[in-house]
C-alpha cells in the first residue's frame, strides 16, 4: 500500500515573514494527520527559515532545484549536500517551469536526479505533456521519453525511493484539471513503464503524484483514483486552509 504524499510547491511566491506564517500554519494545522506525508516546498532562500518554522512537526521539507555538482565554482547554483544541511528531505527536480523556462533537459534532470539520490534526498521528478502534445495524441510517447531521458540509470532500489510527479503542463496554474480519468491513464502507463523497465514490485512502490490546478473540491475524486498517490500543489498549498483541503481528502 502506498502512502498519500501531499506537497505544496510555493515556486517563487512569498516573503520571509508569509514563508514563515505558511509554514507555521501546515505544521499547526497537519498536527494530527496520521497516515499521510505532507511537505512544503519554499524558494531556497527562505529553506532554513521554513525549515525551523516546521521542525518537530509532520511537514517535511523540500527544495525546488538544485545542481548536480557536489561543490565548487558553479556561481548561483546550490547542491543536494547544502539543501541537506539546510534540513530538505525532498528535492523537485525537472518541473515543467524549469523545463520550458530555463530550458531544462532530460539529461540535466538526470544528473540532478543522480546527484539528489547519491546524497539522501528524495527526488520528485516532474513529467507531462503541453497542450499541442496532448492534442496530437502523443501524451503518452511524450511521458516515456521524459521518464526515460529523466531517470536513466536508476537501479531498482533507487526506483523505487522515488517520486514522480504527472504535471500535465496546461494543467498548471489554469483552472483547468486532468479529468480523473485523463490523470489515471497516464499514471497506469507510467506504472507499466516502471514493470518494463524493472518488475511489478518496484512499479507498485513508486509514489506517483498528480500536480495541475489541484484544489480542495477536485482533490477527492483525483486521489481516489487507483494509480494516484498524491498531489504536488502549487496555489492552493499558498493558503494553510486549501492545503490542508486538500491533504484531508488524501486520509481515504
Ligand atoms: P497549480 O496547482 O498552481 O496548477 O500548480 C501546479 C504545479 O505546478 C505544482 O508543481
Amino acid at each position: 500500500m502506498r502512502r498519500p504524499f501531499i506537497a505544496g510547491n510555493w515556486k517563487m511566491t512569498q516573503n520571509r515573514a508569509s514563508a514563515v506564517a505558511l509554514a507555521s500554519g501546515v505544521a499547526k494545522a497537519t498536527k494530527s494527520v496520521e497516515g499521510v506525508d505532507v511537505a512544503v516546498c519554499p524558494p531556497s532562500c527562505y529553506l532554513d527559515a521554513v525549515a525551523a518554522a516546521v521542525a518537530g512537526s509532520n511537514v517535511g521539507l523540500g527544495a525546488q532545484n538544485m545542481y548536480h555538482q557536489g561543490d565548487g565554482a558553479y556561481t548561483g547554483e546550490i547542491s543536494a549536500a547544502m539543501l541537506l544541511d539546510l534540513g530538505c528531505r525532498y528535492v523537485i527536480l525537472g518541473h515543467s517551469e524549469r523545463r520550458h523556462i530555463l530550458g531544462e533537459t532530460d539529461q540535466d534532470v538526470n544528473q540532478k536526479v543522480m546527484a539528489a539520490l547519491a546524497a539522501g534526498l528524495v527526488p520528485i521528478v516532474c513529467v507531462g505533456e503541453t497542450l499541442p502534445e496532448r492534442e496530437a495524441g502523443k501524451t503518452l510517447d511524450v511521458i516515456r521519453t521524459q521518464f526515460n531521458g529523466s531517470l536513466a540509470g536508476l537501479t531498482g532500489e533507487q526506483m523505487a525511493g522515488i517520486v514522480i510527479a504527472y504535471e500535465p503542463v496546461w494543467a498548471i496554474g489554469t483552472g483547468k484539471t486532468a479529468t480523473p480519468e485523463q490523470a489515471e491513464e497516464v499514471h497506469a502507463d507510467l506504472r507499466g513503464i516502471m514493470a518494463g523497465c524493472y518488475n511489478r514490485e518496484i512499479a507498485e512502490a513508486v509514489r506517483i503524484q498528480y500536480g495541475g490546478s489541484v484544489k480542495p473540491d477536485n482533490a477527492a475524486e483525483l486521489l481516489s483514483q487507483p494509480n494516484i498517490d498524491g498531489a504536488l500543489v502549487g496555489g492552493a498549498s499558498l493558503k494553510v486552509d486549501s492545503f490542508l483541503g486538500i491533504v484531508t481528502k488524501a486520509l481515504g
